[in-house]
């Protein structure tokens, strides 16, 4: 083996060999992917993170070199000398490789390996939970190894890109302080200060605001945030943020900043040019509120159409003609009023134009789809000739000037369908938010992604500043620290749920992948946030102290936003789930199968914390 490694220096990856190559001689070093004997020849195919090269073992060349490769088995690390030859007829156009083979010459076994668990290909189904276990096999795979790749150079691209605009990398604590609310905290107890703890970052958010403070101007980090959250298939306990802030800014600056840094990651990443979809260099941007009102949420995948109607306004006024379905909801609107009592309730039709139709077991099942929502059913009507409502209960309930208003609102034609949704606002949203995007499904209406795909980037704009909680008083809608719109500012007093703010957030195909704000650093608006949401004095100084102390020593106008990398990635390497570009991730169970983690610990531990377990 000394003489591989000391002596022989490998000359070339598993991918680079070519036809230009012919005659050389080259060491490789890697994995025996599979071995083929072929009687008189033994081919082995050598993998390692270049790619896969096929070597080809024969008696007449190198009798040891032909015994060894009698003996290796998959995955057996070897290293190879040989001589680069032409395959001829049998040259392979589906590998990079694979209009070469390497004569070997010489070879040795660096090590042997047990028989996998599984094999180490992309393409052979195991479950995933085997591949967590021996996710150090699980990352040989071809796959795997391109998304890391795809995600170090994202990073890469993002660190050029930041450091080159002026921004400064800071690091920023991990144990912080805790402050209830906001996403659920891990937390480490003090071993000094028995009963006391610290929590994990879940952002380094009020840290890049003090750095604006301090006078950085243009701070960035790629950071690990922690959130004890129920887990989804975009979200993990732990996850990476490319987390900016930037003072002096309003805005339209930070957005200028941002897109150029997703126009860089895409290019240098992906080789994708999103100048081709976006000529001027910017993204659209969608009011929050129409958001709502067409897709039932503030990450609509614009790829594909399917809109909302909201038609809430027109049951109203249509009240009392007869319109059954409506008639308990439609009751409650009469009142006029905006009141307290929660939920709102409001009804939205979604139209599917008539190339595309439904079998009644179809329907039947659709319903049955929506109700394991919480839905109570899904009523629906089919447009005739003269847009007569048929196969549907409506048909008898409605109104006609009700039917033609609807028909009208939502443009529907003769051979449409309508379906609606009445109830809770928050349900009803969410219902039809999930409608939308599942017919676009079954219809193939979502194209494919990828080299020359659709890559639909989307700002999602001014959304209110405060939301109702669940005792009707008014709560901040995302943080308190989020400045209002400027001619909003009288409204604090008088209708606080009017009042629009600068928080945005960045959309990649229904995707959330960053989200930010122009942050509030003044005092007396501050004040009277604080005063909305009920808080006293006395609580935000528990909550925030350092952080108002600090926004009264001369704090610049500033804002920020921070990307969910992890979500990036999953995207750009268009898999469907997260845990595909982490190297070591967790399970749904947040659980890290590879060693075992979180475990008990011994006793002795937790006495010397002073902790004790109540189960
Ligand atoms: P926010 O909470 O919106 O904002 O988070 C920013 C982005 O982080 C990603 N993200 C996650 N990714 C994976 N797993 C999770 N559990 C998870 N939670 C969030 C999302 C999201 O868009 N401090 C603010 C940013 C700011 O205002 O500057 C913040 O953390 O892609």
């Amino acid at each position: 083996m000394a003489r591989f490694i000391d002596e022989l220096k490998r000359t070339h990856n598993c991918g680079e060999l070519r036809l230009e190559h012919l005659g050389q001689e080259v060491v490789l070093f890697g994995w025996v992917q599979v071995r083929r004997d072929h009687g008189g020849c033994i081919f082995i195919d050598l993998r390692d993170r270049g790619g896969v090269t096929q070597v080809v073992f024969k008696p007449d060349s190198s009798p040891e070199a032909f015994a060894l490769a009698e003996r290796v088995r998959p995955e057996w690390v070897i290293g190879v000398r040989g001589r680069v030859l032409d395959r001829g007829a049998m040259r392979n156009p589906k590998v990079a490789t694979g209009d070469i083979e390497v004569e070997a010459l010489e070879a040795c076994v660096f090590n042997k390996s047990e028989t996998p668990p599984f094999a180490i290909e992309d393409d052979v189904e195991t479950h995933e939970d085997k591949r967590l276990e021996f996710r150090y096999l699980d990352l040989r795979r071809p796959k795997l190894q391109r998304n890391l790749l795809i995600r170090s150079e994202l990073n890469r691209a993002t660190r050029e890109y930041l450091s080159g605009n002026g921004f400064v990398e800071v690091e920023t604590p991990f144990m912080v302080k805790y402050t209830p609310g906001g996403a659920r905290n891990f937390l480490v107890p003090s071993r000094l200060y028995s009963g006391h703890f610290y929590a994990l970052a879940e952002s380094p958010q009020l840290y890049k605001q003090m750095l604006m403070i301090a006078g950085f101007d243009r701070y960035y980090q790629i950071v690990r945030c922690f959130r004890d959250e129920d887990l989804r298939i975009d979200r993990q306990p732990e996850f990476t943020q490319i987390d900016i802030e930037m003072s002096f800014i309003n805005q339209d600056d930070l957005f200028r900043t941002v897109e150029g840094l997703v126009f860089k990651l895409f290019r240098d990443a992906l080789g994708v040019d999103l100048r081709e979809r976006y000529p001027d260099g910017t993204f659209p941007r969608l009011d929050f509120a129409e958001s709502m009102a067409k897709y039932g949420n503030d990450k609509p995948d614009l790829r594909f159409g399917l809109p909302h109607t909201d038609i809430t306004a027109l049951t109203v006024e249509h009240d009392g003609g007869g319109i059954a379905m409506l008639e308990p909801i439609a009751a409650r609107f009469k009142s006029g009023e905006d009141r307290l009592d929660l939920p709102k309730n409001i009804v939205k039709a979604l139209r599917v134009p008539k190339e595309h139709t439904f079998s009644r077991k179809e329907l039947q099942d659709l319903e049955k789809w929506v109700m394991s929502m919480g839905a109570k059913g899904l009523a629906r009507a089919k447009v005739d000739e003269g847009g007569q409502w048929v196969q549907s209960p409506l048909a008898k309930t409605v109104t006609d000037a009700f039917r033609l208003a609807v028909n009208e609102a939502v443009g529907a034609e003769d051979g449409d369908m309508i379906f609606f949704q009445f109830g809770p606002e928050a349900k009803v949203q969410t219902v039809m938010a999930n409608l939308r995007v599942h017919l676009a499904k079954k219809f193939g209406l979502i194209p494919e992604t990828g080299s020359g795909g659709d890559w639909n980037f989307l700002w999602v704009v001014n959304p209110p500043l405060f939301e109702r909680d669940e005792k009707g008083g008014w709560a901040a809608a995302h943080h308190v620290f989020t400045r209002p719109h400027d001619e909003c500012i009288e409204l604090l007093d008088k209708d606080p749920g009017k009042v629009l703010c600068y928080r945005y957030d960045l959309v990649l195909n229904g995707f959330e992948i960053a989200g930010g704000s122009i942050r509030l650093h003044d005092p007396d608006v501050q004040a009277k946030v604080f005063e909305v949401i009920g808080l006293s004095e006395a609580e935000a100084r528990e909550k925030f102290g350092f952080l108002l102390d600090a926004l009264k020593y001369g704090a610049p106008p500033h804002g920020g936003i921070a990307f969910g990398m992890d979500r990036v990635a999953m995207l750009a390497c268009e898999t469907e789930s997260i845990r595909d570009v982490i190297a070591f991730p967790k399970t749904q169970r947040a659980n890290d199968l590879l060693t075992g983690a979180p475990t008990r610990v011994a006793p002795e531990q937790l006495l010397e914390l002073k902790l004790r377990t109540v189960e």
